[in-house]
């Protein structure tokens, strides 16, 4: 009873040096108890320090009672799709009647991008606290959670956090946000019921919750202030339920994005006249893409991308005069693009309308479009591209697919100026000789490009240009750019599996940035140059396929950070060195002319997980150490002139047979071979030649690039890694390499399993 009347009295005695409440500091203090903090996140909770100024917590200006508290973790790793590092985030349980219950006046809770694995809900911690005279401040009188403060629930992102009823929530009626996303929720098959019960939820974030039934029958749901609903990435598989479409007056965006609903739009959505965003890509819904839509005039982004919508796009689509976004690609639409699809869309900023087979432009050549595009992702199906591309000056992003199209120097000219060029995987003919590519991002890969190498401008980070049909000398390409003056700022270069010839020049000097190089399988020749040294961030170097000789210059050492280097099939020579960088984690040499030792320092590099020194000449015995390399999982040691006998370890017995044969005086497990004494053995017939082993290498390197491999990426001071939104656009890319990796593993183990077959 006293307490209750102090607390009524302090702010208006001492409203000039208030202090935090004492029953707010204590109920700070219990929920921490709760909390695993491995960071030290909490250390300002402490009794020193007035609990308003702790960290993470706001209280009122005018009567200091707690009304905020906002302790998301951030997280900076721009990991994509990888497992995010948490390590440091708050974890524990969240014993939330107990902040709601004694943070009398919370308004605003945001635990958000933490690591929380429990919702408490009973008092048995607080009444525990009690009998232990940890809780100092009096119990509230009703247990119940009820006619709550709190307008704003962040819980988002603890992906670790299932909460298998929701009936709580129904006592927060004061509830105006409220943000799930990624908790799972399987298990609340009465989720919808129960959210409906808060009167003034504006906003509901279900994003990625596993939620399965969306109560398809229900005809209504009484939400009486829902503005914005979110249900991406849940489980339904039906199509929109009734009650949506009586959300008719407040809603205004609606995203359920990659569910698996079916069906043709239902004309009942144009009761939802205040859409303005509708995001149902990645979905398998059917039918046209209708007319009406046309109608929901204050539409300002429509996401139908990634279903089955066939037929024509309508042409009064053109009259959705805010439209800023738009994305119809990966459909299945045919018929004519006109400008009539356009005629009103001034506003608009992004254009998605890629289509396999590309849909059919007819725009009058003088057409200038009434927007201005940001990003675009189109096909073309013309031989040429239509003239109003030309009048897009703002395209920071340009995606071309499923086209073919002999691209001028104009088009090079033009696109220049752009930041990310996504044209890989289509048919684009031109000569780069005289090209100077300047955007941040460049992927055109896998075209049908001629010419010499382009040069690049110094705010190029990223160019894959494999797989197309350019030739002639790369020293122009990587020499020349000291005429520019200019400090570089390159780190992927992968120019393999084109026509290229001569030498690898010695001016990579130039190119200190790099960190992944890629010129395999081309007709390079010489030696490898000891400027490549200079590349001291490099993480992946790949020759392979050339006809390389000459020794690996002994400056290599020098790069650190290399993961990756693989040689394969040239005709290098000498000894296999023993200085390689102790951080390598796969080693490729198949098929060159190493005659020597295996050097004994081989066992230095325990980091290694794929080791390749097949079809060369080295001899000698297989080195002691090699059996300390506790990560090897992938081992190819046939066609040497290995000798003596096979050193003990799990490890080196554990490989095949095929691992070691073609060595005609090599004995010992896993080799039927016995050593005799001395170690010399008689010889047996050599076998038929062992299998390709590349697949098995490469189906390293997919692991590799899994754990570990885009990190070493990350070593890179480049100044693409302070702009969040490149890092992004960076990492995107590094997957889409790992993708294809694997894409390309699949089909090496397809092929390679058919042969077998055959054979
Ligand atoms: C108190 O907070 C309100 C909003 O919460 C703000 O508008 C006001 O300026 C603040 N007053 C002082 C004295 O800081
Ligand atoms: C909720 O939390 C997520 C993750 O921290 C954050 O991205 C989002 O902006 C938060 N929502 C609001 C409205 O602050
Ligand atoms: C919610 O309120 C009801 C009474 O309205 C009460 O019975 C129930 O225990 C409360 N739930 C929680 C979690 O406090
Ligand atoms: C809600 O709490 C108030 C006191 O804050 C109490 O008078 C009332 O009975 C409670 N209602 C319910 C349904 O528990
Ligand atoms: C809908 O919610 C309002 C406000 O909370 C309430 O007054 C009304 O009774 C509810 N209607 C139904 C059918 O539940
Ligand atoms: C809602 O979902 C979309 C994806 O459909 C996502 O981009 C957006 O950030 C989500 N918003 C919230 C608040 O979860
Ligand atoms: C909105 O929906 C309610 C309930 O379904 C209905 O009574 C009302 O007429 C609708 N209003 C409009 C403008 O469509
Ligand atoms: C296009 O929109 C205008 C209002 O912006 C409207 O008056 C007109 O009827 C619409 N045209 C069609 C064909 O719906
Ligand atoms: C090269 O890129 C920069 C930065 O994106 C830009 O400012 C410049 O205009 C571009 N140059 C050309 C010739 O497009
Ligand atoms: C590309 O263009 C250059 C000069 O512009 C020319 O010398 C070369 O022959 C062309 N290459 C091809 C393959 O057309
Ligand atoms: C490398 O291996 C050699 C021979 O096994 C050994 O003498 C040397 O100490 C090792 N160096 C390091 C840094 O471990
Ligand atoms: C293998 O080694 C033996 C003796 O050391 C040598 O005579 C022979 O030529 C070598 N074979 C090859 C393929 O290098």
């Amino acid at each position: 009873m006293l307490a209750c009347l102090l607390c009524a009295f302090i702010p208006n005695t001492f409203s000039f040096n208030v202090q935090c409440h004492h029953n707010d500091k204590q109920a700070l203090l219990n929920f921490k108890q709760g909390v695993i903090d491995p960071s030290h996140m909490l250390s300002s909770w402490s009794t020193q320090l007035d609990c308003c100024q702790w960290i993470g917590v706001m209280c009122d200006n005018i009567t200091n009672r707690v009304t905020q508290l906002t302790l998301p973790c951030s997280t900076t790793l721009p990991t994509y799709r990888d497992k995010e590092d948490k390590s440091h985030c708050l974890t524990g349980s969240i014993y939330l009647s107990l902040l709601l219950l004694e943070l009398q006046f919370i308004d605003y809770l945001d635990l958000s991008n933490n690591d929380f694995l429990a919702i408490q809900f009973d008092y048995s911690l607080h009444s525990r606290h009690c009998h232990n005279n940890l809780f100092v401040a009096a119990p509230s009188p009703c247990r119940c959670l009820n006619s709550s403060t709190l307008r704003h629930l962040n819980l988002s992102l603890n992906k670790n956090l299932a909460i298998n009823n929701l009936r709580w929530l129904s006592n927060i009626s004061s509830l105006e946000y409220l943000n799930l996303g990624f908790i799972d929720l399987h298990k609340e098959t009465n989720w919808l019921q129960i959210v409906t019960t808060l009167p003034s939820l504006s906003v509901l974030a279900m994003r990625s919750c596993q939620l399965q039934d969306w109560s398809l029958s229900l005809q209504y749901a009484n939400f009486t202030a829902l503005e914005v609903l979110n249900l991406s990435e849940n489980e339904f598989n039906s199509g929109l339920p009734k009650w949506l479409f009586n959300l008719n007056c407040s809603i205004s965006t609606l995203h359920a994005r990659e569910n698996a609903l079916i069906g043709q739009l239902p004309k009942e959505l144009l009761n939802l006249r205040q859409l303005k965003t509708l995001n149902l890509q990645e979905n398998n819904l059917d039918g046209p893409i209708p007319d009406w839509l046309g109608e929901l005039q204050f539409m300002q982004e429509l996401l139908l991308a990634n279903n089955m919508f066939s037929g024509s796009i309508p042409t009064i689509l053109g009259n959705l005069s805010s439209l800023t976004l738009l994305t119809v690609d990966s459909n299945q639409l045919s018929g004519v693009v006109t400008e009539k699809h356009f005629a009103k869309l001034s506003e608009l900023k992004a254009l998605d309308i890629s289509s396999s087979p590309p849909l059919t432009f007819d725009f009058d050549s003088h057409w200038i479009p009434p927007f201005q595009l940001e990003e675009l992702d189109i096909a073309f199906a013309g031989p040429n591209i239509p003239m109003w591309f030309y009048t897009q000056r703002s395209i920071e992003s340009l995606t071309i697919s499923y086209s073919s199209f002999e691209a001028p120097s104009k088009f090079w000219n033009f696109v220049s100026r752009m930041t990310e060029l996504h044209l890989e995987g289509n048919s684009i003919n031109g000569n780069l000789s005289n090209v100077l590519l300047n955007s941040t991002f460049i992927d055109m890969s896998s075209n049908g490009l001629k010419g010499s190498l382009p040069r690049l401008s110094q705010n190029v980070a990223v160019v894959d240009l494999s797989n197309n049909s350019l030739s002639g000398d790369i020293s122009p390409f990587l020499c020349d750019y000291k005429m520019l003056n200019e400090k570089t700022n390159l780190v992927f270069l992968d120019i393999s599996r084109n026509h290229l010839s001569g030498g690898l020049t010695n001016c990579w000097k130039n190119w200190k940035s790099l960190v992944y190089v890629n010129l395999g399988s081309n007709n390079l020749s010489g030696y490898i140059p000891p400027s490549m040294g200079f590349l001291s961030k490099l993480t992946s170097l790949h020759l392979h396929e050339n006809t390389l000789h000459g020794h690996i210059p002994p400056s290599l050492q020098n790069c650190h950070s290399l993961l990756i280097f693989n040689v394969r099939e040239n005709n290098l020579s000498g000894n296999i060195p023993n200085w390689i960088p102790i951080s390598v984690k796969a080693l490729q040499l198949r098929s060159n002319n190493f005659s020597g030792k295996i050097p004994n320092e081989i066992g230095n590099m325990t980091k290694l997980e794929s080791l390749d020194f097949s079809k060369n000449q080295l001899w000698g015995e297989i080195p002691e150490s090699l059996s300390r390399l506790s990560f090897l999982s992938y081992l190819n040691l046939s066609y040497n002139n290995l000798t003596g006998k096979i050193p003990l370890g799990t490890q080196l017995q554990g490989f095949s047979e095929l691992s070691y044969k073609g060595n005609c005086d090599l004995c010992g497990t896993p080799l039927t071979k016995v050593c005799f004494q001395g170690g010399k053995s008689k010889d047996t017939n050599p076998t038929e030649e062992a299998n390709d082993g590349e697949y098995e290498f490469l189906s390293w390197f997919y692991i590799g690039i899994e754990s570990g491999f885009v990190t070493g990426f990350l070593g890179v001071g480049s100044v693409i890694f302070l702009n969040t939104k490149w890092r992004h656009v960076y990492f995107t890319f590094l997957y889409g390499l790992r993708d294809r990796v694997y894409v390309m593993l699949l089909i090496k183990i397809n092929s390679f399993c058919q042969t077998q077959q055959i054979a």
